[in-house]
């Protein structure tokens, strides 16, 4: 039951579709959380193209933007500092932003059933779990009940699609039970985290979108999450991305260039664009049969770490599994 409510205040390519992801590319589906999150990501389009005043209102308010800091022990200092630097959403800050971050998150404690975000309210903080499960929930405009989306594990964030769109909150988050959050209210996250997540998400979800791979995935949420979870590499021709044998599975997508896989120093698959690879020894706890090689100057790959696919991939883990037909009996 929900007592109290806390947030007030080798797989074939469309190659062509691929080269040419951007904003406006996005496919459109007819559930009504594609619908919101496409609004909202207009509207930030908009707010972006605006005149340059209200760039300089937004100079200005960072100029007047003074850190607050919440008195807590050493201990609550370091809880925190490991889970921002394990959460997606602040890997792109430095130290001083990181520790801009530890003096103002506040510390809440939640019981069992307590509602900690209520959907279509105003949001004011973003969480992170320290401690404790929470439930997600969301209505769907056509059902009576809402539908039960995922629970929340420590070391996990929420809350953040308010603050990212300036929208009301887009599910509702009810702890499971008794949980100790760290909340970041939202003039810190407006100052110091949303552009560079913002950026983050814009510079990959479009891509993303166009993946066959990942087609099967109907709400645009999940892909974001991808998008969050993406670490970037370039690599020369020539260079070795993945040896043979590795034990570790990270995904990879290719973003440019060409990669070559390598057997007992044969080539044997060719990945280009839109292609992923490294996927063996997760999927199948074994050996990594290839090694990876770069085949252009300057090969763009988007890496989802084999740690962060319970959280994002495994939502594709059957069709991960269907394609490993591709290799033929090469492994
Ligand atoms: P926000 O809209 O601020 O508040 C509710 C949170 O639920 C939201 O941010 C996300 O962090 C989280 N959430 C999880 N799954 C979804 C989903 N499918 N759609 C929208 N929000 C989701």
């Amino acid at each position: 039951m929900m007592k109290q409510h806390f947030d007030q205040s080798p797989n074939k390519v469309l190659k062509k579709d691929i080269k040419d992801y951007g904003p406006d590319s996005c496919s459109s589906e007819d559930d009504d959380t594609v619908d919101q999150i496409q609004v909202i990501k207009k509207e930030t389009k908009k707010q972006r193209n605006s005149v340059s005043a209200e760039a300089y209102g937004m100079f200005n308010k960072r100029e007047n933007f003074k850190p607050i800091v919440i008195a807590k022990s050493q201990d609550t200092k370091n809880k925190i500092y490991k889970r921002i630097n394990e959460a997606f959403m602040f890997n792109c800050l430095d130290l001083k932003e990181r520790e801009i971050i530890v003096n103002a998150m506040e510390e809440k404690r939640f019981k069992s059933g307590d509602q900690v975000i209520k959907q279509g309210e105003e949001g004011n903080y973003l969480y992170v779990i320290d401690e404790g499960q929470l439930d997600c929930f969301k209505k769907y405009q056509n059902q009576p009940e809402p539908t039960y989306l995922k629970t929340y594990q420590p070391g996990e964030s929420f809350g953040e699609l308010a603050l990212l769109y300036n929208a009301p909150r887009a599910a509702s988050i009810v702890s499971k039970t008794p949980s100790v959050l760290f909340a970041l209210d939202r003039e810190t996250f407006n100052h110091i985290v949303k552009d560079a997540a913002m950026k983050k998400r814009q510079k990959y979800e479009d891509f993303l979108t166009k993946l066959p791979v990942l087609q099967s995935i109907a709400d645009p949420y999940e892909k974001t999450k991808i998008a969050d979870s993406i670490e970037q590499k370039c690599y020369k021709q020539g260079e070795i991305i993945v040896n043979q044998g590795a034990t570790q599975g990270d995904i990879h997508f290719v973003e440019s260039g060409e990669v070559l896989a390598m057997k007992n120093g044969q080539q044997v698959f060719k990945y280009v664009q839109g292609d992923y690879f490294g996927e063996i020894p997760l999927l199948l706890s074994r050996n990594q049969p290839f090694q990876f090689i770069s085949n252009a100057n300057n090969t763009s790959l988007l890496i989802v770490g084999e740690g962060n696919y319970k959280n994002t991939l495994v939502i594709v883990e059957k069709q991960l599994k269907a394609n490993l037909s591709k290799y033929n009996g090469q492994i």
